[in-house]
């Protein structure tokens, strides 16, 4: 089977920036979102990103054209599913909310559609289970932001088959993506990884080892890392990390039990980023301010 028709489920952070390198790939896209400002600000999203990649020279200006040829956007869950090869959920990670999405795009895509989705932490094996197609489900596990992560991290539940797993593989291919392929674990790789530093992070800075600046600078320039975990954590929310280490910690045990410090920065809104402050204060018209 060849992909052709790509619908992705929640324009979010995550949802927006898989659309916008599918369509980009050539797919014809469609995102769904339950809010129409959301898609709004997925397509002004898309508009900022293919400007950039025109002034630096990275996409031509018929190839912006293409994109938005391939580009749509809908509140229309059960019709955009009706048409899709592929459907990649990204909304929030909540099971409840998945079990919804997928049960609808289930009763609605073709037979042969693969369902995926972009999960962090929920098992694939039980995501398939909420479908009467357990071996056309898998994680494709993407990072943010979309359009410059290389990776996409590919998990298959206990029903995944080959197939499932070689046609997603070709399509984030094509998507301009590397991928691996892992086993249902809580946390797959990088999930797991990436709580684990952020957390002990939290708990240097809680505990006064060096100021936040120091620290992501210590693990950029010390350790190679391309960025300090914790501007990496306001730019993938607090709220989201705080989130997998629960999870995490339920799943794993203590050693990912989350930072007091990062429940008290959820507690008190700084989401990071989106919220205009976490470790850092993003209020500021260019970007990062230090405390
Ligand atoms: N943020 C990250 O860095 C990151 C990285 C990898 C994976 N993920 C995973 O990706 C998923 C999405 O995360 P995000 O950060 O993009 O979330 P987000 O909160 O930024 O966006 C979620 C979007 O889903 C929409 N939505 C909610 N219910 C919906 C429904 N029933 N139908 C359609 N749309 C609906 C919301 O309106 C919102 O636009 C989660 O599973 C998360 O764990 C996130």
């Amino acid at each position: 089977m060849t992909i052709q028709n790509v619908t992705v489920v929640g324009a979010g952070v995550m949802g927006r920036g898989i659309a916008y390198v599918s369509a980009l790939s050539g797919f014809n896209t469609t995102l769904v979102d339950v809010s129409e400002e959301q898609l709004d600000q997925a397509y002004q999203h898309a508009k900022r990103t293919s400007d950039k990649g025109i002034q630096i020279g990275k996409l031509t200006e018929q190839q912006q054209t293409e994109l938005f040829n391939h580009f749509h956007t809908t509140t229309d869950l059960e019709g955009a599913s009706a048409h899709c090869d592929l459907l990649i959920e990204a909304v929030p990670e909540r099971r409840e909310l998945k079990q919804r999405v997928l049960e609808t795009a289930d009763a609605h895509a073709p037979e042969h559609a693969i369902l995926a989705s972009n999960t962090s932490t929920i098992s694939p094996t039980e995501l398939g289970s909420f479908t009467e197609r357990p071996d056309q489900v898998a994680v494709m596990h993407f990072f943010n932001p979309v359009h410059k992560m290389k990776l996409v991290e590919i998990v298959r539940g206990l029903e995944t088959s080959d197939q499932t797993v070689e046609i997603i593989q070709a399509a984030s291919e094509q998507m301009g993506k590397e991928t691996v392929e892992v086993n249902e674990f809580p946390g797959f790789v990088t999930s797991r990884i990436s709580a684990l530093v952020g957390n002990e992070a939290f708990h240097m800075l809680q505990e006064g080892v060096a100021t936040a600046e120091d620290i992501d600078k210590a693990i950029k320039l010390g350790l190679n890392y391309p960025m300090g975990p914790l501007e990496l954590g306001d730019l993938v929310g607090l709220d989201a990390r705080l989130n997998n280490l629960r999870y995490l910690h339920e799943t794993l045990g203590e050693k990912y039990r989350p930072a007091p410090l990062l429940e008290q920065y959820v507690k008190a809104g700084r989401l990071g980023r989106k919220s205009g402050k976490g470790v850092y204060d993003y209020t500021e018209k260019d970007g990062l301010v230090k405390k």
